[in-house]
């Protein structure tokens, strides 16, 4: 019975990674390159070469080598209660180059390896089809997600992903943090795209074309997967006005917009109102073809996944900065700030989770959410992560909380349950882990896997169905 101390009966619990940031073997088994091997020291903050340079140092090359590792990953997951566990399928392991016509066999076997492993551990594979892994060779030769072109090789991807993996996995997500198009157009559209007085124009231009994508890969889950779920993934951390003052709350909400067109178009299947007047004040003219928008409206997704890490103020006439957990406005004098800068805001989960369920009345899905903090090992050979536990905690107690507010919350994947490479910084210093791993910025370490006194904290969580969190 549900009482009001824990979560739905069918609440999935669990957690998220990105194969980049976790595999490794960035070049076994036919896997070409992809946006993420090419980037040192993160995908905002650090450089991304044309090609890989040997003399240097990429942290996604071998990552935690979760590729030869999984297994022993996968038992500790289900040590913990995991229901679910997300991960992305790195198109470069499917299609190497990413126009090619046939798959890469070895790339199709892994994955039905990993998937097999997690359904035999009573885990249920949840899959992000794109996160920050387009084959670089798509870059290169046709600019990324700049070109239609990328839209048929997406959409033969995706039919031979839901092809395989059909009968394996019922939820699908299309683009990692979509919306982070406008922030770091490198990672999430495949574009070298600079600021400057083009952006824009190519932003909104790449963008569509990635609507129609998201509409095509509905639209083949629908012939082929009919049982299964595509839904939209986003960054929507929350953005407050800093004051009551008009040009802030008006600015506040302005900015939220610019995420929220993406899921108004992926989820309500077409473009907002408010978008005409921003296409026209910036002289942006979107290329469509005739078909386009009876295609976005036709097929649209069913469910709205997102991550949650902070949230931020605005302030007009302030600057804003942007990071993979959102974007950093003006300073929040209520909230305390984690190692890495991020403002720690439980409350604004509830926020959102009704903003967005008022919003769209559509199943969501908080596929990330967690803290990445500097570990360390005390004298007893331990990791106390107590400050791991209460940042969880509070979310979970926000998340409970939006859950009887009416929101549908199918599900709560954490972000990073074993240290992976930051995909903002690169470093493995900065960890969300509940699991440690023996690896460090340089890439030093056993990669061997310790428990923090996390693990068995979520563990409880999980078993009592969230009533651990009120004990
Ligand atoms: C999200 C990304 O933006 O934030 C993940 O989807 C990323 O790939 C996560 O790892 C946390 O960001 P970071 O920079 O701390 O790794």
């Amino acid at each position: 019975m549900n009482t009001s101390r824990t979560f739905p009966k069918d609440f999935l619990w669990g957690g998220a990674i990105a194969a980049n940031q976790a595999e490794g073997a960035w070049n076994v088994d036919g896997k070409g390159v992809s946006i993420a091997d090419v980037v040192r020291g993160g995908i905002i903050s650090g450089v991304a070469d044309k090609e890989i340079d040997s003399n240097k140092y990429y942290a996604s090359h071998e990552a935690i080598d979760f590729y030869h590792k999984y297994k022993q990953d996968i038992a500790l997951f289900k040590e913990m209660g995991f229901t679910l566990f997300r991960t992305s399928i790195n198109w470069t392991r499917i299609f190497p180059n990413g126009d090619e016509k046939e798959p890469n066999e070895a790339g199709l076997v892994f994955y039905d390896n990993l998937f097999d492993e997690l359904i035999k551990n009573g885990i249920m594979p949840m899959v992000t089809i794109s996160h920050y892994e387009t084959p670089i060779h798509l870059v290169n030769e046709y600019g990324g997600w700049e070109s239609r072109k990328l839209i048929d090789f997406f959409s033969r991807y995706c039919e031979v992903i839901f092809k395989r993996y059909k009968d394996k996995v019922k939820y699908w997500m299309t683009f990692n943090e979509v919306n982070n198009m406008h922030k770091i157009p490198f990672a999430a559209g495949a574009c070298r795209i600079e600021d400057g007085p083009n952006k824009l124009q190519r932003v909104y231009q790449a963008s569509h074309h990635m609507f129609v994508a998201n509409a095509m890969a509905v639209k083949l889950a629908k012939k082929i997967m009919p049982e299964n779920e595509v839904g939209c993934m986003l960054s929507l951390s929350a953005f407050y006005p800093n004051t009551c003052h008009p040009d802030d709350v008006f600015g506040a909400y302005e900015y939220r917009r610019r995420s929220l067109f993406f899921s108004d178009v992926m989820l309500r299947g077409k473009y907002p109102s408010y978008i005409n007047r921003i296409l026209k004040e910036y002289k942006i003219k979107i290329e469509k073809e005739e078909n386009d928008e009876e295609l976005i409206k036709d097929h649209t997704c069913s469910f709205l996944a997102f991550s949650y890490y902070l949230t931020s103020t605005y302030k007009a006439g302030t600057p804003i900065f942007e990071s993979t957990g959102g974007s950093m406005g003006y300073e929040n004098p209520y909230l305390i700030i984690s190692d890495f800068g991020w403002p720690i805001d439980p409350k604004g989960l509830r926020y959102v989770c009704n903003e967005l369920y008022d919003r769209y009345q559509k199943p969501l899905f908080v596929v990330e959410n967690g803290l990445g903090a500097k570990d360390t090992i005390s004298e007893d050979g331990k990791i106390h992560d107590n400050y791991r536990i209460e940042y969880v905690k509070k979310h979970l107690i926000e998340l409970h909380e939006a859950i009887e507010d009416g929101c549908e919350i199918l599900g709560y994947t954490y972000w990073g349950p074993i240290d992976i490479v930051s995909a903002g910084t690169g470093q493995m210093q900065k960890r969300y882990g509940f699991i440690y791993v023996d690896k460090d910025d340089e890439g030093k370490g056993t990669l061997e896997r310790m428990k923090k006194d996390s693990f068995d904290w979520y563990k409880k969580v999980i078993e009592s169905n969230g009533e651990e969190l009120y004990s």
